[in-house]
This record gives structure tokens, sequence and C-alpha cells, in this order.
């Protein structure tokens, strides 16, 4: 997606999301909910969820796409990353991530973005794939990062 377009529809979701986490504080719902609203209108994203840590595993949780894995191995592909670096993953070509875990065959990029209580503890990340190459960049990771933060605000 082009730019400038990509900056107005995330500005928007933003938005929205913005008012509807006014209704409700329980993280697991703020998820489901961000996970639904970025699923439907960024035409993009084939898979949108969360992987939570669950006793020291990430498990699976709100998820809009394809079935996806319930449990990622430790210690190993995209978001297992996201945990360990505490940082976002951006992943242009999922083939050449060593490691990688694919849950879906027709997943070709993805980006994690770790997501933190407000005291900064890391509970899990926000994953999504597209079915294209080189779908997700700053813009994503900029904006996405704002959203993940509304979850424990
Ligand atoms: N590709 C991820 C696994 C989760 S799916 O993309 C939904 C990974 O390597 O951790």
């Amino acid at each position: 997606m082009e730019a400038n377009k990509k900056e107005g529809r995330y500005s928007r979701i933003f938005r929205q999301l913005e008012d509807l986490m006014q209704t409700a504080d329980y993280p697991l719902s703020r998820m489901a909910t961000i996970a639904a609203v970025l699923h439907h209108k960024m035409d993009y994203f084939f898979w949108t969820g969360f992987y939570l840590l669950v006793d020291g595993e990430l498990m699976v949780h709100a998820y809009q796409g394809p079935v996806a894995c319930m449990h990622l191995e430790k210690g190993k592909g995209v978001c297992w990353s996201g945990v360990e670096r505490k940082q976002p993953v951006v992943v242009p070509d999922v083939e050449q991530f060593p490691g990688h875990i694919a849950c879906d065959s027709r997943s070709q990029s993805e980006i994690v973005v770790p997501v933190r209580k407000q005291n900064g503890e890391i509970v899990g990340v926000l994953d999504i794939d597209s079915s294209q190459k080189s779908s997700f960049d700053e813009v994503d990771e900029k904006w996405l990062e704002k959203i993940v933060n509304m979850i424990y605000a």
C-alpha cells in the first residue's frame, strides 16, 4: 500500500479504536477488538492476532483469519523473536527468516509487535501476516506500536 494511503488508513483506525477502548478496559476484549478492526480495515492483512505468554509458552488468543498454530515452539520463529528482542520484528520474506513457523503456507511477510503492560512487562505479541512479500514497513511499526499501547492504557 502506498505510504500516504497507509498513514491515512491507520490514523482513521486509531481514532476508531480510541473510541472503542473507552467502552471496556478488559485487555482480552481490547485485543479481540483490535484484531477485528485491523483485519477488516487493512486489506493486506491475511492473518491478524495475538500470541500471549501463558506459563512461559506463546499461546494463540484473539485472532482473525485462517486457523493458526495454537502454540509456538519456544525460542523459534518470528513471534518468539519479538518477545526476546523486546522490539518489533519486520520480516519482508518469511522464507528468509531462520526458524520461521509457517502456520499457513500462504503467508509471505510478517510483522510482530510486543505487547507490554504499563510496568513494561511483555505479555505477548501482536502478529500480522500478509500473503504478499514486503508488505510491512516503519509506518506499520509506528502505528501498530501506538495501537498495542492502548491495550493496558
Ligand atoms: N509465523 C509465526 C507463527 C504464527 S503465524 O504467523 C500465525 C512465527 O514464526 O512465530
